[in-house]
């Protein structure tokens, strides 16, 4: 007899199609092997959502509906990791690589050691929590010991199982792993961002952690991302003796591992490896910054033990910056927002380090004088991690019998104006007059940390002005619906949606405001603290350089900057037009709670923080009442150094100024 029950009836063919659809995504997006067609797929994906929408008690925890993403969160909260999440130590030449080799071998006590080779993954680390099977949530690595909740952002990784694949789970496991943006992605993201006029992804990590990180995790199922796992974190019962055993066990579950991961035994195993990946690393689809050497065995793991954050059994051997040689075939000139003249680089195309270069920067006069190269040269282009690619040198011995001198332009190369040098520093001297100055302003008005105008992207900018529709930056609040639509690729939903953002644009903070104006040397720290002495922004244009210079941060530089900026009449008429157009500045209340635990400290900091980016730490130690500098001196409290530190920390420690790390510093606003 056929059953009656509706409800009984819809919950199998719920969990029936839960199923049916774990299996499929399975089978596209980890083995590579799907065996129904995505329309076939797309009939049964709206025949689950609309059963869970009649009957919303049946969505299952598990239920592929989620690798949508859902409507914005408005915050992460923090999880605990039961197992720390750690670092590793790094080695970057091969006798370091011998090193590490050595101190195992003879800590263990045996000849031959076996290890585990897994390429390093240039991604963001998570830590998957399952219980009885079923993803409960998914974590950054924070500071090692508590990450940010991003459970619904990691249901939209197809590659991430939703519940473990076979009967005998653990009841509580931690999965880790990397999540990555494979190049495609990456490319497809920027040719995607050039095309509406937003700002691109510098590089597949940053674009990945971008993307992890949004608050509406539908933007994060559109990314493509993808995620490796590549280790256990707390695991309630499970028998395996090796770190190969591990891997071949997430498989299982139903994860994927890299397929370039190698059991290797000995110091030529692990040698012959490195040069192996060293060869592969420009073939494959996604990037990677070196490799990791893990020990095998988990007894021997265990035995070998930490040192403060990393342990002894895992190294992670890093790339030496990758180099290509290529013709410089011409220098341009461009503007910046200051006047700067910046010379530019244009290179025969040349494939390095997975992507193809054409331009490198040369920042200066003096730097084209140390490399000693002219047009026409044989070029070394270096290109490391995340850094724009640059000349290291020239290839003397190939220079061609007809080379030219680079020479500074006289006059500016977009507005004619003279050129005038300061130090090393060629600046046009044309401001408001040169386009390139207008729009470099105005794109520095409306970003980010400035107004922050959603939609206003730099093709529009430079459209707007070239179209007259801007002259400055006070002029964006005048445009009209009928300006917008002039424009290319501006339908009349785009044109609302900006004037909208616009609108709500019109409310500022003064230190925001004060950050936008541009003026030289007032970054985000010295708007911050002029905002707080002052009680409107026209008191900016009565501020005297003796109240000035009493404040903190402010030397006799940025006081000069400032008096240069606010005795210019242009600039108070650009002010008055903006308030008279709706701005509404918003004042600051004066922080008197002392209580704050790091007021009164100055930071600084530099490098690449191992798990988030120098703004977020920023935020977190100013939260704390801390001030962040960008310059290291005598008054500097704490360095804050991530991975290539460079000329801060050599500064900080000749001063003795203490250094911190990440999770020191974490520790430390936490405190
Ligand atoms: S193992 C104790 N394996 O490298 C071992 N890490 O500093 C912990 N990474 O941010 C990490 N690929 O996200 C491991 N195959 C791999 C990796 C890998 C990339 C990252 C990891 C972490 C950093 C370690």
């Amino acid at each position: 007899m056929p059953d009656t029950n509706p409800n009984l009836n819809a919950q199998l063919e719920v969990e029936e199609l839960c199923a049916l659809l774990n299996e499929h995504n399975y089978r596209y997006y980890v083995l590579d092997a799907p065996l129904i067609s995505d329309a076939e797929y797309d009939h049964l994906f709206q025949r689950l959502k609309s059963l869970e929408v009649e009957y919303p008690h049946l969505k299952a925890l598990d239920s592929p509906t989620q690798r949508v993403g859902a409507a914005p969160s408005s915050d992460f909260s923090q999880i605990k990791h039961r197992i720390p999440m750690l670092s590793l130590d790094n080695a970057f030449s091969e006798e370091e690589l011998g090193d590490f080799y050595s101190r195992i071998v003879s800590r263990a006590g045996e000849p031959v050691v076996k290890f585990v080779g897994e390429p390093k993954l240039d991604g963001i680390a998570v830590s998957l929590s399952y219980k009885n099977g079923v993803l409960e949530y998914g974590a950054t690595r924070g500071d090692g010991q508590t990450g940010e909740d991003i459970t619904t952002n990691v249901k939209t990784v197809r590659s991430i199982p939703l519940r473990l694949k076979g009967d005998d789970v653990p009841a509580e496991v931690e999965v880790r792993g990397e999540i990555f943006m494979p190049l495609k992605a990456f490319d497809a993201i920027n040719v995607e961002a050039d095309k509406t006029g937003s700002k691109r992804f510098v590089n597949p990590r940053n674009a990945a952690a971008g993307s992890l990180r949004q608050l509406d995790s539908r933007v994060t199922a559109q990314r493509g991302l993808v995620m490796n796992a590549y280790a256990l974190g707390y695991v309630s019962d499970l028998e395996v003796k090796t770190h190969y055993e591990a891997m071949l066990q997430l498989k299982e579950w139903g994860f994927l591992v890299n397929t370039n991961i190698a059991l290797l035994e000995g110091l030529d195993d692990v040698l012959s490896y490195r040069e192996r990946l060293a060869k592969l690393r420009e073939h494959l689809d996604y990037e990677i910054d070196g490799i990791v050497f893990k020990v095998d065995s988990l007894g021997l793991q265990q035995k070998l033990g930490f040192v403060s954050r990393a342990p002894r059994w895992a190294i992670a051997y890093k790339f030496p910056a990758q180099e290509a040689s290529t013709v410089l075939r011409s220098v341009d000139f461009q503007v910046g927002r200051t006047g700067a003249v910046t010379p530019v680089a244009r290179l025969e195309p040349v494939f390095v380090g997975g992507v193809t270069v054409s331009n490198a920067t040369l920042h200066n006069m003096d730097e084209i004088r140390r490399l000693g190269v002219r047009i026409g040269d044989k070029v070394v282009i270096q290109r490391a991690g995340d850094v724009i690619p640059k000349i290291s040198r020239i290839v003397i011995e190939q220079r061609p019998k007809e080379t030219y001198e680079i020479l500074l332009p006289k006059s500016c190369p977009v507005c004619e104006s003279d050129i005038e040098t300061d130090g090393s520093i060629a600046r046009c001297t044309g401001s408001l007059v040169c386009s390139a100055q207008v729009k470099e302003s105005i794109k520095h008005f409306v970003s980010r940390k400035a107004l922050d105008i959603d939609g206003f992207g730099d093709k529009l900018v430079e459209q707007l002005v070239d179209k007259e529709l801007l002259e400055r930056a006070s002029d964006i609040f005048r445009l009209k619906r009928s300006d917008l639509l002039l424009l290319e690729r501006m339908g009349e939903k785009s044109a609302d949606n900006l004037l909208g953002a616009i609108e709500s644009a019109k409310n500022v903070p003064l230190h925001r405001l004060i950050y936008a104006l541009g003026i030289r040397e007032v970054g985000e720290t010295t708007a911050k603290t002029l905002a707080l002495s002052l009680g409107s922004i026209l008191e900016l244009f009565d501020i005297a350089e003796s109240e000035l210079l009493a404040l903190d941060d402010v030397g006799p530089i940025v006081a000069a900057h400032v008096l240069a900026f606010t005795g210019n009449a242009e600039n108070f008429s650009l002010i008055e037009e903006m308030l008279a157009q709706g701005l509404n500045v918003e004042i600051p209340v004066q922080d008197n709670n002392q209580a704050k635990s790091l007021s009164g400290r100055t930071f600084v900091i530099t490098g690449t923080l191992p798990t988030m980016g120098r703004d977020e730490m920023k935020h977190l130690l100013e939260g704390a009442g801390a001030k962040v500098s960008g310059s290291i001196s005598k008054n500097t409290s704490y360095l804050v150094a991530g991975e290539k530190a460079g000329s801060k920390l050599a500064k900080a420690q000749s001063l003795g100024v203490q250094i911190l790390d990440e999770v020191a510093a974490l520790a430390l606003i936490s405190a």
